[in-house]
């Protein structure tokens, strides 16, 4: 498959500062491995490598508390050959190969199919309990759009929330892994701080560690490390209706191209097909697992009548991004604001037990999913693309790995296959720790690195400046970026975008360092890389689709930036 690099465009992204800051005391902090993020992807990785190397620092950095990511939020479940009787390998390799739409990488597709299970035999030894069988040992596997085999292992509709809770306890039992919770990384260490000019072409870019501001004290750190692996997740945020906790606003990946890292695949955003419908607005959207079509609910007008059929085969259970589009052309026909999820002919007491949560923020919003249609909506779910890494998980950048929903691995393509992304990040999490087994004592802690400037900045006098640039970013991304895109819609994104890219610019120069003037900044990278990506595929595949160019070009290729 050939790559292409698409050319630069208006985007040149602004030093970091580079000298010594005379108003804060600020820390330097030395790691063997900092990981950033503290979801399925970081502390995976945290506790594989605590075990190998137990005299090892372990720094764990997470932006909020460490329970809060989009793991934490995942509800179907985590996809895996497991009853061997049934399913194969090669089922799950071609189901996935599918929903990638000629994109993925089927030697990447291979590693994750056939691994898996063992990954998640490990998860299973560390204390999580996947839902059984009624009177039986054998785990309870559900189906999702776009698999041929039930193959989903879950537990109820808080899969996520059980994976959490078992990786923070395992890694609680290793004395060498310190979580720093409210750290916030700003930016990773490259030579360019250490005045050597950096541009996307050079050579031997290494990592050396990252800028982080300490939420509680104020204070922007030096963190030196000898390996530094991105676990940042996802960058829902970036749209406005999105099943995404707010945490997930694509600080990692805009960390990397900052750093000059390739960025790939960027322009294949999944929008999920049911997240609630809720007039009242919800940030984030509250999801309704595809498990539960999976069970056999149907989607339906607001009339009753299904219209699946008119879109794909396998009606409700098609692909996601299929799904979705199908939902968004039936509610721009009818002018309506949402379609439905029909789930009255399904037992209650089944219903409930698998979703006690959908169950129940339903009853929550007065509707009974026994006697009324769910109202649904498609919301932005999850970015395909991401930081370039090859089959070890290491990006273009010496020393910096990038695992879970913040890499580009090959294994989605143009389209994720529903509960591939737990697999994934358990996967690649194990080849990062393999891959830098051996190679700590090559990369030795950098001994001068200047400390963060702050000069000159004073603390921002209207936060009105950050918070609504945050919103017209999301209103731009949502109308002329969404699920159905077309040249001129792109192209008045990227004028929008350039404007608020410039005045954000203007603010960074001159305000101190907020949280949210940083999610800010990094969501117009992450907006500009799907646009940017998006404008330069002149075709429709997978979860890209473009009125101008409808059909599919007859080569494969992924958009690297
Ligand atoms: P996350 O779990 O998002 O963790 C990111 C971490 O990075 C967080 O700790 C965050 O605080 C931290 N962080 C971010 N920026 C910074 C920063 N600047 N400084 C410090 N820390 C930072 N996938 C499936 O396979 N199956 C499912 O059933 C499923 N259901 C889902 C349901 C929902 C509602 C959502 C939102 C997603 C779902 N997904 C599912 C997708 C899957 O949950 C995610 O892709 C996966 O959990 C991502 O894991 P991660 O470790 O890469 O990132
Ligand atoms: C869901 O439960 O529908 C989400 C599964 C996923 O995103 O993989």
């Amino acid at each position: 498959m050939k790559t292409k690099p698409l050319p630069l465009a208006f985007y040149t992204p602004s030093p970091v500062c580079t000298f010594i800051n005379i108003f804060h005391i600020m820390a330097r902090i030395q790691a063997d491995f900092l990981v950033l993020g503290s979801g399925i992807a970081g502390l995976t990785f945290a506790i594989k490598a605590a075990k190998i190397h137990p005299q090892r620092r372990i720094l764990v950095l997470t932006k909020t508390n460490k329970g809060e990511s989009n793991t934490r939020y995942a509800q179907g479940g985590v996809a895996a050959v497991w009853n061997h009787e049934k399913d194969t390998y090669e089922k799950h390799v071609a189901d996935t190969l599918d929903a990638g739409d000629g994109l993925c990488d089927t030697e990447i597709v291979k590693i994750v199919v056939e691994e898996g299970p063992q990954r998640v035999q490990e998860i299973i030894e560390w204390g999580a309990r996947f839902d059984k069988e009624k009177n039986s040992d054998e785990y309870d596997l559900a189906r999702e759009g776009g698999h041929s085999e039930h193959r989903i292992l879950h537990y109820k509709d808080l899969t996520g929330w059980e994976i959490q809770r078992t990786l923070m306890e395992e890694a609680r039992r290793y004395p060498n892994i310190e979580v720093l919770e409210h750290y916030f990384a700003l930016d990773l260490i490259t030579q360019h701080h250490l005045g050597r000019m950096v541009i996307r072409v050079t050579p031997g870019i290494e990592c050396y560690g990252c800028y982080a501001l300490n939420k509680e004290n104020g204070e922007i750190d030096t963190i030196v490390s000898r390996a530094t692996i991105v676990c940042t997740g996802g960058a829902g945020q970036v749209y406005k209706s999105t099943t995404n906790p707010v945490i997930a606003s694509g600080d990692g990946i805009a960390m990397a191209y900052r750093a000059k890292a390739r960025v790939s695949n960027m322009e294949f955003v999944q929008f999920h097909p049911t997240s609630l419908y809720n007039p009242a607005g919800e940030n984030p959207s509250f999801l309704v697992s595809e498990a539960v079509r999976g069970l056999g609910a149907i989607l339906k007008t607001a009339e009753g009548e299904e219209f699946m059929h008119l879109y794909d085969e396998r009606l409700s259970l098609a692909p996601r991004d299929i799904v979705a589009r199908a939902i968004d052309s039936e509610m721009k026909k009818r002018g309506t604001d949402c379609m439905y999820l029909d789930c009255r002919h399904l037992d209650k007491a089944e219903f409930s037990a698998h979703f006690p949560t959908i169950y129940e923020k339903c009853l929550s919003l007065g509707i009974d999913p026994m006697k009324d249609l769910i109202p649904v909506v498609p919301a932005c779910h999850y970015l395909c693309g991401g930081i370039h890494v090859d089959a070890r998980g290491a990006s273009s950048i010496k020393r910096l790995y990038a695992a879970g929903e913040c890499s580009s691995t090959g294994l989605h393509g143009a389209n994720r296959l529903a509960s591939n992304s737990l697999l994934e990040a358990m996967v690649f999490a194990h080849r990062i720790c393999a891959d830098t087994q051996d190679k700590l004592e090559e990369w030795p802690l950098r001994d001068d690195i200047p400390d963060w400037n702050a000069e000159g900045t004073t603390d921002p006098k209207e936060m009105v400046l950050i918070t609504q640039s945050i919103k017209e970013l999301k209103e731009i991304m949502s109308y002329y970026v969404g699920i159905v895109r077309s040249n001129v819609r792109l192209k008045r994104a990227l004028d929008r975008l350039y404007l608020l890219y410039q005045e954000t610019e203007d603010l960074y120069k001159t305000t101190s360092i907020s949280p949210q003037l940083m999610e800010l900044r990094n969501l117009i990278t992450i907006a500009y890389l799907i646009t940017r990506s998006a404008s330069h595929r002149r075709e429709s595949r997978g979860l890209h689709y473009t009125t101008d160019y409808p059909d599919k070009l007859p080569f494969l290729e992924n958009s690297v930036l």
